[in-house]
């Protein structure tokens, strides 16, 4: 089986996925940490010298591959479930959205180097964050708040075992 995580930048899709990996005992993989090993760049020097467009196309080129893996933990980036085609490759995968409300994403990603963070204001990114819920609603199997990281761990764990 796969897991994939998605949810906003700053849901804590890395930090609870690496523990749940751990507990399941499935390898962890990060999909913009797998894109900057393989192409050898940053995703901020990606997005500006090659563009989104491009950043998009190798996202759902490395996904397509990555979901022929089995017993992997995959945190997605938070704009990865956008495109049908990713949502159509997903469908092979356990989805899990990780709901956070945005003043905490916001918190978490405020100082960061992401590339969409750095070219919208605070008042923007809150509409960028609104638009994006429904999309992670629609391509969820389970919904599960990250509030407390131990928590929402043991209650993705619990989910699994019933499926
Ligand atoms: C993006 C989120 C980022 C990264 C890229 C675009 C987005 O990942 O994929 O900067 O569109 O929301 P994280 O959600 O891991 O920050």
């Amino acid at each position: 089986m796969i897991i994939t995580l998605c949810g906003y930048m700053g849901a804590g899709k890395t930090t609870i996925g690496k523990k749940l990996a751990k507990k399941l005992n499935y390898d962890f993989l990060d999909l913009d940490e797998y894109l900057e090993k393989k192409y050898a760049k940053k995703i901020i020097d990606i997005f500006a010298e090659l563009g989104e467009e491009y950043f998009r196309k190798i996202e759902t080129a490395e996904l397509k591959e990555l979901v022929k893996k089995d017993k992997i933990v995959l945190s997605l980036g938070g704009g990865a479930v956008l495109k049908d085609e990713n949502k159509t490759i997903l469908k092979s995968t356990f989805v899990v959205y990780l709901q956070a409300n945005f003043d905490d994403c916001y918190e978490r990603i405020k100082n960061s180097d992401r590339p969409i963070v750095k070219s919208k204001s605070k008042e923007q990114l809150k509409l960028h964050f609104d638009k994006r819920i429904c999309h992670y609603e629609n391509v969820a199997n389970l919904i599960v708040e990250t509030t407390k990281i131990g928590t929402t761990v043991n209650y993705i764990c619990n989910a699994i075992k019933e499926i």
